[in-house]
């Protein structure tokens, strides 16, 4: 069977950037330096990306392109059944992750009508924690535009028009980075924002933590993309003379710009504004509807940005509904629009529970998380850190060989970073992936 390939590396790297960079690094990247300290969480985050973040990056894009499968299929052809699991914990992964990413994919969707009707636009800080809370809370206004989302996320996956997608979100990515660099601007010159800078940018190197070591790997992997066969679907697609070393670090580059301009936007403004840095998952959406009510022109911004950062998460939420999409159909045989229906179906009642557990159901707590925390506590933390481990292991012991061939240059020969990627793979990943998770999770 001929499978479909990106048109060029440039077409590859910009699907694979429009997957990573998402509400990842615009929504949940500031919250989450900000609940772990600030300028050492930043120092943190970094590590890890330029180090196992960019090395599993390699790893699953590599057998990806050398397997020409999506997870279950490719782990079954490199190590027989048993590490096929490995696969269906990635689209289970997966699944889990895409019911809560469609709620706050529902909350741009929201806050981008809002902008358009020009009532969100407040510098108050009780008003704009107010706003968020109340929609957050209410039973029902959330769940129709968490609907929303994950249609329109099935529509785009269903008629097969990601190659369309992805040509306008080039254009459409361009801007969302123009417009922020203009964000930025405008929020490091409000009055008090340099505290929010240094806040931002000064590592405090006596907070370092287990838990927030486990933070900064959960996000780099959410970020990035990586642990649960994404990369690796994309990576299947990529012709056989495709780059991929360079291709993951085009990938991470980006991403790893992405947040860091999100942070220059969002916590400089956080600290201008009064909000308390560690506010949460309603960060991003309580701080920007002040940075604009300082600006002329604040609608047209307000439902720019709105709609850019719907589009950016839109893009993500098409790589994860096509690994699941694919998985039904490689492995059960459904056509695709059964399959797109039935898991649109199943991700948009789970997601009505994770939104519900924001509000009228916060009162249910597992080890003091609501459903949505541990929706994500349980892809972010354990899930794809055990998917990073079990692809490293896969390349590093048993297909070392064909991979390093395969990311050989044309005339045969060896990298010098080689041997350095290997031992990531074979020890040093696996090893501090594991560290990190057992200490966290058996520390109590
Ligand atoms: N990286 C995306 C974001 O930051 C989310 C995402 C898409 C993702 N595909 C993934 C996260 C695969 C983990 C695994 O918004």
């Amino acid at each position: 069977m001929d499978r479909a390939t990106w048109s060029s590396r440039l077409g590859f790297v910009m699907a694979a950037a429009g997957s990573a960079v998402g509400l990842g690094a615009i929504w949940k990247f500031p919250y989450v330096t900000a609940q772990n300290g600030g300028g050492i969480f930043l120092f943190a985050y970094l590590l890890t990306v330029f180090t196992m973040g960019i090395s599993v990056m390699i790893a699953e894009m590599a057998v990806g392109q050398i397997s020409q499968k999506s997870p279950v299929g490719a782990y079954r052809f490199f190590g027989g059944i048993s590490w096929s699991a490995v696969g269906y914990t990635g689209v289970l992964c997966g699944f889990l992750i895409l019911s809560f990413y469609s709620v706050v994919g529902g909350w741009t969707i929201f806050y981008f009508v809002k902008s358009v009707q020009g009532s969100v636009i407040t510098s108050d800080v009780v008003q704009l924690r107010r706003v968020f809370e109340v929609f957050v809370h209410d039973p029902f206004e959330p769940l129709w535009y968490h609907g929303a989302f994950i249609a329109l996320t099935a529509a785009v996956v269903l008629s097969g028009v990601q190659q369309g997608i992805e040509r306008v979100s080039k254009v459409l990515m361009s801007l969302f980075f123009l417009l922020i660099l203009i964000l930025i601007v405008r929020s490091l010159t409000l009055p008090n924002a340099m505290e929010g800078l240094v806040y931002f940018l000064m590592p405090d190197f006596g907070s370092i933590s287990a838990r927030m070591a486990l933070e900064a790997l959960g996000l780099a992997f959410f970020s990035l993309s990586l642990g649960m066969g994404c990369m690796l679907t994309y990576g299947s697609y990529v012709s056989d003379d495709t780059n991929i070393a360079s291709s993951a670090a085009y990938v991470v580059g980006l991403t790893v710009l992405s947040c860091i301009m999100s942070g220059l936007m969002i916590l400089p403004a956080v600290f201008s504004i009064g909000l308390d840095p560690a506010e949460g998952p309603g960060l991003t959406f309580m701080t920007m509807p002040a940075v604009f009510a300082h600006m002329g022109g604040a609608q047209f911004f307000a439902a720019l940005f709105f709609f850019l950062l719907f589009v950016a998460a839109i893009t993500s939420a098409v790589s994860l509904l096509e690994v699941v999409v694919s998985f039904l159909i490689d492995e059960f045989a459904v056509s695709r629009t059964r399959a797109v229906i039935l898991m649109t179906a199943l991700i948009f009642i789970l997601g009505v529970f994770a939104s519900l557990s924001l509000g009228i159901w916060g009162g249910y707590t597992l080890f003091g998380m609501n459903l949505f925390e541990q929706l994500d506590y349980v892809t972010c933390h354990i899930m794809m850190p055990f998917g990073g481990v079990m692809i490293s292991l896969l390349v590093g012991w048993k297909i070392w060989g064909p991979v390093s061939r395969r990311l050989s240059g044309a005339d045969g020969a060896a990298y010098w970073w080689f041997g350095i990627f290997r031992s990531f793979c074979r020890y040093i990943a696996p090893f501090l992936i594991l560290l990190v998770l057992v200490f966290q999770h058996v520390r109590a």
